[in-house]
């Protein structure tokens, strides 16, 4: 071993027994992306619980932004830049709770709108970085590990088939499942074709096809990978 390093070295790379994969010694980030209804928010949550990590949803700040500015009007990047987000088992958006706010149909597809524009984008992904500089994560969204956490120590692409993605989020909702079907389409050619941070496999991700396995079964897996990453 040499004695002299490149002065480029991260800490972390300059500890031998540091774990591959970890951005910093006090912080790991477990990245899952996926198209909507994948089982993304559930699993992110369980898998939270389960490794005592903080849980981020990023779908709810692009939502908060859709909400706002299909209220307020004007630009999407300006309410990004102005949201005053808390985000913990309840959504607050400037103050006001949001949580069922921002779950609403036309909310999500306000959502997918103003996620196209790279001021809003550029926003968020400040935010999300921010507090992601500091503690144990899982983050669930689209672009967080091509984008946003690119160095996440397990990075998880979740997807199910159309049907059985639509299937569940009817279920949640109570609404039926052509309709949701239909706007899941839509969402998923916004999100995939958009020119910004599009919805795609990050390299270095695990594809976890969920169709026909149970929330717990998907945890379990994921949970193993980061088990394998420490
Ligand atoms: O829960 P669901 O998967 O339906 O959507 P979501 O995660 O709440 O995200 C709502 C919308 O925000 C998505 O359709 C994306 O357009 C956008 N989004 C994004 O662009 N990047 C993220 N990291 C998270 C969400």
């Amino acid at each position: 071993l040499s004695p002299t390093r490149a002065s480029s070295a991260t800490w972390a790379s300059c500890w031998p027994d540091s774990p591959p994969g970890r951005g910093s010694l006090s912080r790991m980030v477990v990245a899952i992306d996926g198209p909507a209804g994948a089982g993304k928010s559930t699993v992110a949550r369980a898998l939270a619980r389960a490794l005592g990590f903080i849980y981020l949803d990023s779908g709810a700040m692009y939502r908060a932004v859709g909400l706002m500015t299909l209220r307020q009007g004007g630009a999407a990047s300006e309410r990004a830049e102005e949201l005053e987000l808390q985000i913990g088992e309840r959504v607050l958006a400037n103050g006001e709770d949001v949580t069922e706010a921002i779950r609403a149909p036309d909310v999500s597809e306000a959502a997918s709108k103003v996620a196209t524009n790279p001021g809003v984008r550029a926003a968020l992904v400040k935010k999300q970085r921010e507090l992601l500089s500091d503690g144990d994560w899982v983050v669930e969204g689209r672009d967080i590990g091509t984008v946003v956490a690119p160095e996440a120590a397990v990075k998880v692409f979740l997807t199910a088939s159309p049907e059985e993605r639509a299937r569940r989020r009817a279920d949640e909702l109570g609404t039926d499942v052509d309709t949701v079907l239909r706007d899941q389409a839509l969402r998923d050619a916004q999100d995939t074709a958009r020119e910004h941070s599009p919805l795609a496999v990050a390299p270095g991700a695990v594809e976890l096809d969920t169709d026909g396995l149970t929330v717990e079964q998907v945890v379990e897996r994921i949970a193993r990978l980061v088990e394998a990453s420490r």
